[in-house]
């Protein structure tokens, strides 16, 4: 029984901040940026967007697509959740009219839960193939002004509808994870933005890449060359590089830089100037392949490495579907992209410190410009709009 990704659809913010700008700043060579880290641009969500509108935005079109009736489980994944108890999925089952008989909890391990999703959902529909399942990652990476990690911050969500004989991806069966108790990012509860020990979380990174990947091909006999394209998670593109050369190394491949490059680069287009999106990330990074490789993709197995910083990580793969480019969302991930509006250095700074919501009550001035906005806080419950 074939199970695995029938559609799938990304959605960011309308506005970014260029890593010019940003470098102009701190007085910094920009070259740090492009070619240090990987980064053109990232996304910014302005106060009023957050995990539940920027997820309405990334399913809506799924929905459109299919009899949103038949939807029996969300399954929402996110670092930057807005509640402690009550999940994030319920704030969008309103807003997105989902049917009363179907099933929401929040998954959270860093940027790793979106992969977690993906396998359970997966492993739900083959228990039974009347299962429609949302899979959606959705986060705001935020991290402290002037801090290392203030240069790799960004938005995004995805939603992934999860069936039988699905149209774009087959999950295959075998996987690769590791877990390890390590404090290289994490969030405490009291606050808003991720402390991160850089040097060290790239290190660790790496490192589980390595013990994915030998519990992997344990796992399921498959060796380097049986892979055709490569995702990985990337909270900078620079990264995902790293992360190529160092598997190529483990494995002793000899394929020349052109070749490798070839497998990996097409899933770092979207990611190089959104940003870091967390659980997201790799998702952008699948979509983007989708959308940017040159070659028909029918039958080509790709790889997954998810990272949760923490750290729990995972490497799977999964085969495209004949036909597949017939469903992607392609044009409106590019508009999107497209049109979000420059911020200047100010207006960022202004946006970033408006992103205290630890407040009962609270009114947000309007620069969401997409059809579901959070629009603020009344008695200490959030509230969202849909425009007609
Ligand atoms: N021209 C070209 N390259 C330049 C340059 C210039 N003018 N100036 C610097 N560089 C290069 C450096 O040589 C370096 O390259 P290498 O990594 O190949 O050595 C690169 O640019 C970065 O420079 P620094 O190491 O000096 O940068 P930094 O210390 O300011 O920050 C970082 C790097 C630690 C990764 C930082 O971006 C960070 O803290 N990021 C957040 C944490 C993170 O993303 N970790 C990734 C693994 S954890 C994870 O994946 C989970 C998650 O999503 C967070």
């Amino acid at each position: 029984m074939k199970v695995g990704i029938d559609l799938i659809h990304f959605a960011t913010s309308d506005y970014f901040l260029g890593m010019d700008t940003f470098a102009q700043e701190k007085g910094i060579d920009v070259n740090k940026y492009y070619v240090g880290i990987g980064q053109e641009k990232m996304s910014i969500a302005p106060p009023d967007e957050d995990i539940v509108s920027l997820a309405a935005k990334a399913v809506e079109p799924i929905l459109q697509a299919i009899d949103r009736n038949e939807i029996t489980a969300v399954l929402f994944a996110t670092e930057t959740g807005i509640d402690q108890s009550k999940s994030a999925g319920v704030f969008l089952h309103k807003l997105l009219n989902l049917p009363s008989r179907c099933r929401m909890i929040e998954l959270k391990h860093a940027c790793y839960a979106g992969a977690a999703g993906l396998q359970m959902a997966t492993a739900m529909v083959k228990a039974n193939t009347k299962e429609k399942i949302l899979v959606i990652a959705a986060d705001i990476a935020k991290y402290d002004q002037n801090s290392s990690g203030e240069a790799t911050q960004g938005c995004g969500a995805v939603g992934m509808l999860i069936t039988e004989n699905p149209r774009i991806l087959e999950i295959e069966a075998g996987s690769g994870y590791f877990t390890d108790d390590v404090m290289d990012f994490w969030r405490p509860n009291h606050r808003n933005t991720a402390l991160v020990d850089g040097k060290y979380s790239t290190k660790v990174y790496l490192n589980s890449l390595k013990q994915t990947w030998d519990h992997f091909t344990e796992q399921t006999g498959r060796v380097f060359d049986d892979i055709d394209y490569f995702c990985y998670h990337i909270p900078f593109t620079k990264m995902a590089e790293k992360a190529h050369q160092t598997l190529m190394r483990k494995v002793g491949s000899k394929l020349e830089k052109a070749h490798a490059d070839a497998k990996t680069l097409p899933s770092q287009i979207y990611n190089r100037i959104v940003g870091n999106s967390y659980s997201a990330s790799l998702f952008v990074g699948f979509i983007s392949l989708l959308d940017n490789v040159k070659d028909q993709l029918d039958n080509k197995r790709v790889s997954f490495f998810s990272y949760g910083s923490g750290c729990v990580a995972e490497f799977f793969t999964g085969v495209i579907q004949p036909g597949y480019e017939k469903v992607l969302m392609t044009e409106s991930h590019q508009q999107q992209i497209d049109e979000r509006e420059e911020l200047d250095y100010q207006t960022y700074v202004q946006f970033y410190y408006q992103t205290d919501y630890a407040q009962p009550n609270l009114t947000l001035e309007h620069f969401n410009k997409g059809a579901f906005r959070f629009s603020g806080i009344e008695d200490d419950k959030r509230q969202y709009s849909k425009q007609a």
